[in-house]
């Protein structure tokens, strides 16, 4: 089969496809012919060398994918050769062809095209674990959500109002209308507001229940003075950088906040199943009745995929960005 590859560690020129060994399923996997795949940042990071892909997992970049079941392995009872499915991946989503395991695989929402299907098992995955099982975001709680336009902030913006949740965002004012548009009750610009400053005016002094971050270090301090008692800050990235010269902690004893880190690749199998379940059950019914929705910024030919890390790396999309193959 073909697949995108580096030729080293660097920027999108290092990207080329090239043959690679077809992989073969494993007794409970199932092995898909990929028609879609989309970017992550996690990709641009391993494409630099700063994030390698879990033992065991595939070295090809791509986290996701959609297409449909080429073979089964011999202890597959759940899905036959052609069904269609999208999969959240440990990596080789960038690739004709993809393993994944049965229980990890969720059907594609009837009428959905595979580039809509693969924009949603990493992004709806992350947003529901730091929501759901992390956050315990609670209806008539109201949230904070940083890059409140990236791939993940614009699935938690939906899964935060499916939940009976309000939220505040921050973005660049030219995402403001998508953030609004899929849910959100106010949007900040962080780059012309203190956006700590702006939910203690918008909430009038009463801050939020829960902070989703990707920036750390630069918006700790502002995160914690954000929350409300008994708030929950989840930081799921280190966009912004990772050392802060001084914290005032005492809001973290006043209010009683928690804070929680995570990465999802990082987790067991066992883990990865039972979150894929626990989103299919409580969202595949919302997605087919179209209350949660894809949010495909743009499509690009795989052969592409350098120009596709270009544009992510500038901060251009809203929502995902998707590989076509075919
Ligand atoms: N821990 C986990 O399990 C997990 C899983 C998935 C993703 N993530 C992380 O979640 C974040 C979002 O991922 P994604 O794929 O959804 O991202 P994405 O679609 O590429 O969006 C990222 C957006 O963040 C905003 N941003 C704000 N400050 C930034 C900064 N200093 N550097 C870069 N971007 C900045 C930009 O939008 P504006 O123009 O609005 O600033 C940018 O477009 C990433 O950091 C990713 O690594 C973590």
């Amino acid at each position: 089969m073909k697949a995108v590859q580096l030729k080293e560690f660097g920027g999108p020129e290092q990207l080329f496809i090239g043959d690679w060994e077809t992989p073969t399923p494993k007794a409970n996997e199932i092995l898909v012919k990929v028609h879609a795949s989309a970017l992550n940042r996690a990709d641009t990071l391993q494409r630099m060398g700063r994030y390698p892909a879990p033992k065991g997992d595939s070295p090809i970049l791509g986290l996701e994918m959609a297409g449909e079941v080429a073979a089964v392995g011999s202890e597959v009872s759940l899905w036959k050769v052609g069904d269609k499915v999208c999969s959240l991946l440990g990596g080789g989503g960038y690739a004709e062809f993809a393993v994944t395991h049965e229980a990890m695989a969720l059907p594609i929402p009837s009428g959905w095209t595979f580039a809509e299907a693969a924009a949603i098992p990493e992004v709806f995955l992350t947003a529901f674990q730091a929501l759901v099982w992390l956050g315990k975001l609670q209806e008539g709680e109201r949230i904070l959500i940083h890059a409140g336009a990236s791939g993940v902030g614009t699935a938690a913006i939906q899964l935060a109002k499916l939940i009976g949740a309000s939220s505040i965002v921050t973005a660049s004012a030219g995402k403001h209308a998508l953030c609004l548009d899929l849910g959100a009750e106010h949007a900040i610009d962080y780059k012309s507001e203190d956006f700590a400053e702006a939910v203690n005016d918008h909430t009038k002094g009463k801050g939020v229940n829960m902070v989703l971050d990707f920036l750390a270090a630069p918006y700790f301090q502002r995160n914690l003075n954000s929350l409300s008692v008994d708030g929950r800050l989840v930081i799921l990235a280190l966009m912004g950088g990772i050392k802060t010269e001084e914290v005032n902690m005492a809001p973290i004893l006043r209010k009683r906040l928690q804070i929680i880190g995570s990465t999802l690749r990082s987790r067991t199998l066992d883990y990865k199943i039972a979150l894929t379940k626990a989103l299919k059950e409580r969202t595949w019914d919302a997605f087919e009745q179209g209350q949660l929705k894809p949010v495909v910024d743009s499509v690009f030919s795989w052969e592409k995929v350098a120009d596709a890390h270009r544009y992510m790396e500038a901060n251009k999309n809203k929502g995902k960005i998707i590989l076509d193959l075919g």
